[in-house]
């Protein structure tokens, strides 16, 4: 692993307080629990725990719980002996044993099937495994890291979760906030991944664009920015602009949330750009008269006019003051 992947890029205070308590536990061989949204850094977390503690001399395997059928996830985690089932044509060592004096991450366990958890449950209190089709277990020494999208506890509550497995990987609960409560992790985030990404291009995100950025609440977290940033790199010249986003990240763009609550510009296309400033201004003097309740010199103020300027608009545009 190069020192690359292993930088948690922050300046939270929220975060620096989950680095300080994960501090305090690296050498304590307790099993941590990662909770957080997908994208927030669990599998990073994960390594970080690993690789700063006294087992980092020693394995460290991954393995997501996720999308696979109990049978194969058994023999997966504890390996199998020849002949164990059909195609079981060589011993497996399962994952718990190549993890043995190192660190397992268990992804996603939440996904666990009931049937595994058991099993898991086992091997957790007895500190050893049995593999697949084995009639004598073999000890292991694995520090247990595990990883969940949502909170335990609730799966617990419907039963889909064994109450007695979640206190044994809840030791050291973790919770990583996602990115849209702690937006001041963006700016040194996207100035990490230009440079990881283009360290030759030298690139810049414009003001307006970083504003964009920042407004919008990165439901995939900072995969989702990570993403983003090494897209925009392929592309990008010297400055990153608003134009330069996907649909979604603009729409909080001025200019086009001005257009869209002006539809009849665009009901047919073809309108000439005078007949679309015309539009968007009739508009704006009307909503600025409504949001002063018919007070012209307030509303002109609103649209940064002098009231002689305003009045002139709404004769131009045929506006009844009186309407408002
Ligand atoms: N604080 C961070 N600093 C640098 N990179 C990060 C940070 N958080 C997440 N990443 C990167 O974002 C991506 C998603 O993170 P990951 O740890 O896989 O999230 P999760 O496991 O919670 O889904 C990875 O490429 C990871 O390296
Ligand atoms: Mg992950």
């Amino acid at each position: 692993m190069n020192r690359e992947s292993l930088a948690i890029i922050t300046q939270n205070a929220r975060m620096r307080e989950v680095i300080e308590k994960v501090d305090k536990t690296v050498n304590s061989d307790a099993s941590v629990l990662l909770v957080g949204e997908t994208g927030v850094g669990k599998e990073i977390f994960a390594e970080y725990i690993h690789r700063t503690s006294n087992r980092s001399g020693n394995p460290f395997v991954k393995i997501s719980l996720s999308a696979m059928p109990a049978e194969l996830l058994e023999s997966e985690l504890f390996g199998h002996v020849k002949g164990a089932f059909t195609n079981a044509m060589y011993e497996k060592k399962g994952l718990f044993e190549i993890a043995d004096s190192g660190s397992i991450f268990l992804d996603d366990i939440d996904d666990v099937p009931l049937q595994i958890q058991s099993k898991l449950l086992r091997a957790l209190e007895s500190r050893e495994i049995l593999p697949v089709g084995a009639t004598s277990p073999v000890p292991i020494d694995v520090r247990l890291i595990s990883a969940s999208k949502v909170n335990l506890k609730e799966l617990v509550k419907k039963n889909i979760f064994r109450a007695d497995l979640f206190y044994r990987i809840n030791v050291v609960p973790i919770y990583i906030p996602p990115l849209r409560e702690r937006k001041d992790d963006i700016p040194p985030l996207i100035e990490y991944f230009l440079k990881q990404f283009a360290p030759e291009k030298n690139l810049k995100i414009s003001p307006e664009c970083l504003k964009l950025l920042l407004d919008y609440d990165w439901p995939g977290n900072v995969r989702e920015l990570r993403n983003l940033i090494q897209r925009l790199t392929l592309f990008a010249k010297d400055v990153i602009t608003p134009l330069d986003l996907p649909p979604e990240l603009r729409k909080n763009a001025p200019l086009e949330y001005l257009l869209k609550s002006c539809d009849k510009c665009f009901i047919n296309g073809g309108l000439k750009l005078t007949d679309v400033v015309s539009c968007l201004e009739k508009n704006l003097i009307e909503k600025a008269l409504a949001k002063s309740k018919g007070n012209q010199s307030e509303a002109s103020r609103y649209l940064g006019l002098s009231l002689s300027t305003f009045r002139d608009k709404m004769r131009k545009y045929k506006i009844e003051r009186q309407s408002f």
